[in-house]
C-alpha cells in the first residue's frame, strides 16, 4: 500500500469566517500563528461550511465573503504571511466533504453527543433541537485536520475535544485500512486569555467588550477610557486591586514599557494614582502596538484582487494535497471499483 509522504511539521488551524478579530484573537492565537510560519509548513483553514453547522440561512451565507475579507485583512495585517503559508478557503477543497463522510462511518453517535462543546454552540445559538451536521461539526474538523495530512494543530483548550476526536478517527481509520494518517498532536498555545473590557470573562464580539484590531486610534481612546477597573475604587486616594483588573492585564499585554507598568501597578495599590492616568497611559500603549498594524492593513486594502488571490493560491496548494490524500484513503480501502 501506498503511504503518502507529509513532512514532520505540518500544522492546520483555522477559524470560522465570522468577521473582525480582535485583540483577543491576538493574544490567543494569531500571536503564535505568526511565529509558526517560519518554522513548520502551515494551512490556514478559513471554515466557511462550520458556520452553515449553526447558520445555514441564506443571509447569513450572504455575510460570510465579507467575514472573509475582514478576517483575512487582519491576518495579514498581525504579519501572517501567505508566501509562507497557506490561506485556504474550507469550500473551495471538495476533498474535505468526501474524507468527512468516510470518517462519518468511524465515530459513533454517542461519542459525538458526549461533547459539551456541541451543547454550548447550539446554547449559544439559540438551536433547540441539533441539526446532524451540528453533532457533525467534530468530524468536519478532523476531516479539515487530517485532508493535508496535518502533525499539528494549534488550538485553545476548548478545541481540544476536537482534536481528541480527529486522533481517534486517525486511528480506526488506520487500524480498519492501513497506515495513511499521521495521528495529529494538539498544540496549546498561550493560555492567556485576555479580559474583555467590561471585565466579565474573556473578550469576545457577541459580548460586546472587545477592541477590534482594525478600531481606529479615537474608537481604542473611548472603549479604554470606558473600560471596567477595581469597582471599589472609587477616588484615585483609595487603594486599588492590579489582580483581576482588565487594565492591568492590557498593559502587561501590550505596554512594552515594563517599567511605566511597575510604577502604575505600585502607585495604584497605594492609592496614589488615578484611573484615568492608567488608562490614558494604555491607550497610548495600545494605539502603539495598533498603529503597525493598522498600517499594514491598509496597505493590504489597496489591491482589491489581494485576498482573492490569496485564498485562491492557497486552496489550490490545500487541494493538491488533499487530493493525494483521497488517492491513498480509496486505495487503502479499496473503494477504486468502477472508476474511469
Ligand atoms: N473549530 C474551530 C473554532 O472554534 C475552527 C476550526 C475549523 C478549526 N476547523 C478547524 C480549528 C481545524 C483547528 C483545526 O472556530
Amino acid at each position: 500500500m501506498r503511504k503518502p509522504e507529509t513532512p514532520k511539521g505540518r500544522i492546520l488551524t483555522g477559524d470560522r469566517p465570522t468577521g473582525r478579530l480582535h485583540l483577543g484573537h491576538y493574544v490567543g492565537s494569531l500571536k503564535n500563528r505568526v511565529a509558526l510560519q517560519d518554522q513548520y509548513e502551515c494551512f490556514f483553514i478559513i471554515a466557511d461550511l462550520h458556520v452553515l453547522t449553526t447558520r445555514p440561512e441564506k443571509e447569513s451565507i450572504a455575510s460570510i465573503p465579507g467575514n472573509i475579507n475582514e478576517m483575512v485583512l487582519d491576518y495579514l495585517a498581525v504579519g501572517i504571511d501567505p508566501s509562507r503559508c497557506n490561506i485556504f478557503l474550507q469550500s473551495g477543497v471538495p476533498e474535505i466533504a468526501q474524507l468527512n463522510l468516510i470518517f462519518e462511518m468511524l465515530v459513533t453517535l454517542p461519542r459525538l453527543e458526549r461533547l459539551p462543546t456541541i451543547k454550548d454552540m447550539a446554547d449559544a445559538a439559540g438551536i433547540e433541537a441539533l441539526p446532524f451536521g451540528l453533532v457533525g461539526y467534530p468530524v468536519l474538523q478532523a476531516a479539515d485536520i487530517l485532508a493535508p495530512r496535518a502533525t499539528l494543530v494549534p488550538v485553545g483548550r476548548d478545541n481540544l475535544p476536537h482534536v481528541e476526536i480527529t486522533r481517534e478517527i486517525a486511528r480506526r481509520f488506520n487500524s480498519l485500512y492501513g497506515e495513511v494518517f499521521p495521528i495529529p498532536e494538539p498544540m496549546l498555545g498561550s493560555e492567556d486569555t485576555l479580559p474583555g473590557t467590561d471585565g466579565t470573562g474573556k473578550m469576545s464580539k457577541s459580548l460586546g467588550n472587545a477592541i477590534c484590531l482594525s478600531d481606529s486610534p479615537e474608537d481604542v481612546r473611548k472603549l479604554v477610557m470606558q473600560m471596567y477597573t477595581d469597582p471599589n475604587r472609587i477616588r484615585a486616594d483609595i487603594p486599588g486591586n492590579v489582580e483581576g483588573n482588565p487594565v492591568f492585564a492590557y498593559h502587561d499585554h501590550f505596554n512594552p514599557n515594563q517599567e511605566e507598568v511597575e510604577d502604575l501597578k505600585t502607585r495604584y495599590r497605594q492609592g496614589r494614582v488615578g484611573d484615568v492616568e492608567v488608562k490614558k497611559k494604555l491607550v497610548t500603549a495600545l494605539n502603539a502596538f495598533l498603529d503597525p498594524i493598522r498600517e499594514r492593513r491598509r496597505q493590504a486594502e489597496q489591491n482589491p484582487d489581494l485576498i482573492r488571490d490569496i485564498i485562491l493560491t492557497g486552496t489550490a496548494r490545500m487541494r493538491e494535497e488533499a487530493g493525494e490524500t483521497m488517492r491513498c484513503v480509496r486505495e487503502a480501502m479499496g473503494l477504486t471499483y468502477f472508476r474511469a
